[in-house]
Order: C-alpha cells, then structure tokens, then sequence
C-alpha cells in the first residue's frame, strides 16, 4: 500500500481539518507530520465544532489509529489541554493517538524566544504564531533539540542544559520574561505524554503499509508556509509539502500514493508578508465576513483575496498534487463577478512562472468570470451545481491541470461533494 498525503496549496486554513475528516473512513491510519500547534484545524459535524492543534484530524471517525509523526513538533502543556477537552467531550484517545519518540518538544522557552525574535525584527516581523515553532526547529536543525524519546532518561539534565543556553539567548535580546511559571504545567504536560505509545513512527508506518492498512498523511500549514518553496522568509519552519510526509514520518518517496491538494475558491493569509491578490475593498471584506476568515487560533482577521493560480499552479508542481479539492465555494455564493489571477506583471513583463520572490513589484493579471449568485450550501449533488459555477471549475481545472474531486459547499462534515466527473 501506499500513503495518501493531504495538505494546503496556500498559506494554511484551506480546510484541511474538515477533509481530513471526511476522508478517514477509507484509511485505518492518519499521521501528522509536520508542524505543531501553529496549526488549527477546524472540524465540524453533528451540530458540534471542534478545533485540533497537535491531535491529527482523523479522531472523529470510528477507532481509527492516530500517529503524531517525528517531523512534529509538540508542546506538553498544549497537547494535555488539548486532549483533555476532547476526552470531556467524551473523545478517548489514549489508545489509538501514538507518538513518535522522534519528535522534538517545544520547551516554554522556544515561546519566548519565538517573542524574543519577532519583537527584534519590529516592522519586517513575520506575525507568527507565538508557539515556539521557528526557535524549536532551529534547536533541531542546528542538533540542539530535545525529543519525545528524551523524556525517558536523564530528562532534568539535558533540560537544564538546554534552558540555560535559551538563558543566554534571551538576555541577548534583552528578553527578562520569567518562564519558571510555565514550567508546571509544561512538566505536567511531560509526565501526561508518558500515558501515550510512543513508537518510532517509521517502522510502524511502513508496518501498517505491509499489512496492507492504508494511511493518510495529514499536512499542517501550506505550501506557500513552506520554509524552502513558499513566500520566504515570511514562512513557517518546516516543509509543508508533500516531500515532507516522506521526511515527518519516515517513508520513501516510492511509498507517496495520491496527493491531495487542498484550496479555497478564493484565497487567505494570517501574519505577514506578500499577497499579491489581496483586497482592501468590499469584496475582500465579504469574504472575511461570509467565510467567518479569524484564526482558529490566534483569533486575528484573516487577510482575504482572490484566487491565485500562478501560485497554485507552482503548487500543484511542487507538490506532485494528483486529486485538487476545493473549500468554501459557499463563500462566492453572493459575488456578481468572480476574479482570478491567471498571470503576474512583474516590471511591466507578464509572466505565469512563479517569481523568486513576491515583491511590491507583482502585480496580479487577471481573468474576470460570471458568479453563480446561487446558495449552494445545502447542494448534495454535483448535477445541482448551477453553469456558472462549473464554468468556474473547469477554467480552474483547465489551468491547472487537475481534476477537481471535491467541492466543499459548507463547514459541516455533511457538505461535501465528491465529484464523479472533473
Ligand atoms: P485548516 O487549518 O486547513 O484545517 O483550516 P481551518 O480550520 O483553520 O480554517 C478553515 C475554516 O473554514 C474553518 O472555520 C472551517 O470550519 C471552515 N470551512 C471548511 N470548509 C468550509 C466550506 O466549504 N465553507 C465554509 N463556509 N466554511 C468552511
Ligand atoms: P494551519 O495548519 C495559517 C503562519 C503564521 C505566520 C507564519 C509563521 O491551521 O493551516 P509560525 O508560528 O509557524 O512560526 O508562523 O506562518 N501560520 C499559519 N497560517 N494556518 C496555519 O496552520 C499556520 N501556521 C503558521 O501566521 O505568518
Ligand atoms: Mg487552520
């Protein structure tokens, strides 16, 4: 068998939580393997909404295994308050969630030194998270890093030493925060994790491979987050894409099946940095309200503009994307004209190749096509979708080279529509 990846083509919250969910019932397996709890990935169904940060999203369907691969980065506190809501909400997980012991852990000062870090750039801030992601991967990279599988022996030693270089750090940049108060609760965190399997999540994938059990990986931000292919240095600290469920789990290129890639009909970023189809118009603000564009985690206003196929297209390369499904269609419902960005003019030359860097000079070029003005949130059936708006799929899917698969009319498990064309 092979692992089926999901991931975003944009920057994060296409919808991938909500996927997740309506696609685990064909797989017995579902593993993180990138990111941390920078992610919110939002489910909802049955009149309930739950928002998952660490927990992979296939939870919600039946006992199906859940692995946080060793390309994750974890918080103890984070994840036991994150698993202790679910389990209120009457979620068991302590036998089907399983943890790399590869996984490096976010210590409380990664978060400030994540804090430390932005305040220092000041305007050129890249608006992260806060969580610690950038300061915990650097720790892994530069062979600093604490791991799940450390917590097993000589724990307080190798903690101290790694809080005393964050120490120095911090003084560096002029940091006095106190994070001893953190500590409880991260320790807590510590012995919480212990309840857990942890696995080597490379043998035990490629197992489950063996045995003929069929896995999905689930990505966390998206492809332009990607700390090599996406709008650097405005970025995340991983690889977002595909190749990254090789690297974040432990199974060979061979072993990619199908990937799926996930966008919006229209397009989203949190935090800084460039956007070249954004708006500052009515039609942005539209989209913010219908499509209820906050952070899931952070709560901040979501910036919204149009459909960007230049770099969706860069995307879909990338990542190798064999299966494009596309969210919040339902958000367009209301628009009298769609617009898509088909090229950029970069210094007065069209061009449809991604440029090295998205700089003040992008300017989007773009196609301008007739909206359905149809609410298609209750639409349970591809014959329903009004012309226009399989007009709008097949200029996406002529450009892209890709067959749409999936249409999401709504946030709710139940809006969902597998397309048996495209
Ligand atoms: P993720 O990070 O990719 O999992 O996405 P988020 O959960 O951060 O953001 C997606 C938001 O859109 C969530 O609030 C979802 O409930 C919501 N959502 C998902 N699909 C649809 C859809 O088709 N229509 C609408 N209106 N909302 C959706
Ligand atoms: P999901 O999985 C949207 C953004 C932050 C910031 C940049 C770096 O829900 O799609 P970080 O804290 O990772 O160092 O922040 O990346 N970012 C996301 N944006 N969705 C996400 O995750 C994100 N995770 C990080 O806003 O611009
Ligand atoms: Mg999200």
């Amino acid at each position: 068998m092979k692992v089926d990846v999901l991931l975003g083509l944009q920057w994060g919250d296409e919808g991938k939580g909500k996927v997740v969910d309506v696609l685990t019932p064909a797989y017995d397996v579902v593993a993180r393997f990138q990111g941390g709890p920078n992610a919110g990935h939002t489910l909802e169904f049955e009149g309930k909404k739950f928002v998952l940060r660490s927990v992979p999203s296939g939870i919600f369907q039946g006992g199906k295994v859940n692995v946080i691969g060793n390309g994750v980065v974890l918080d103890p506190a984070l994840f036991k308050a994150e698993v202790e809501a679910l389990e209120k909400a009457g979620h068991k997980l302590t036998e089907r969630l399983k943890i790399s012991r590869k996984a490096h852990l976010i210590l409380p000062t990664h978060r400030l030194l994540d804090a430390a870090y932005e305040a220092a750039k000041g305007e050129a801030k890249i608006g992260t998270t806060g969580k610690g992601i950038g300061p915990t991967y650097t720790d892994k990279v530069s062979r600093s890093g604490l791991r799940v599988g450390d917590m097993l022996q000589n724990f307080d030693r190798k903690y101290k030493r790694a809080v005393e270089r964050h120490k120095n750090l911090l003084k560096q940049y002029g940091f006095a925060d106190d994070w001893t108060s953190l500590e409880k609760e991260w320790f807590e965190g510590i012995e919480f994790i212990k309840r857990f399997e942890l696995i080597d999540s490379e043998p035990y994938i490629n197992r489950a491979l063996q045995e003929g059990k069929r896995v999905l990986a689930e990505g966390a931000q998206g492809t332009m987050l990607d700390i090599d292919f996406g709008s650097y240095p405005f970025v995340t600290s991983s690889n977002t894409v595909a190749a990254g469920a090789c690297i974040g789990l432990g199974v060979a290129p061979a072993r990619i099946g199908d990937v799926y890639g996930i966008f919006k009909a229209y397009c989203t970023r949190v935090g800084s940095g460039p956007f070249p189809t954004e708006l500052f118009d009515k039609a942005g603000d539209e989209m913010r309200e219908r499509g209820h564009e906050f952070g899931s985690v952070t709560g901040r206003p979501r910036r919204c503009g149009w459909i960007d196929l230049v770099a969706l297209k860069y995307a879909v390369m990338i990542n190798g994307v064999t299966r494009l499904i596309m969210m919040k269609s339902d958000v367009l419902d209301s628009m009298e004209r769609i617009k898509v960005c088909v090229a950029y003019r970069i210094d007065g030359e069209e061009t449809s190749d991604f440029p090295f860097e998205l700089g003040d000079n992008v300017e989007p070029v773009y196609a301008e096509l007739p909206g359905w003005k149809t609410d298609m949130t209750k639409m349970t059936n591809e014959a329903e979708f009004p012309e226009a708006f399989k007009n709008y799929l097949a200029f996406l899917e002529e450009r892209l080279g890709v067959a749409i698969k999936i249409v999401s009319v709504g946030p709710d498990r139940e809006q969902t529509i597998e397309r048996k064309r495209g």
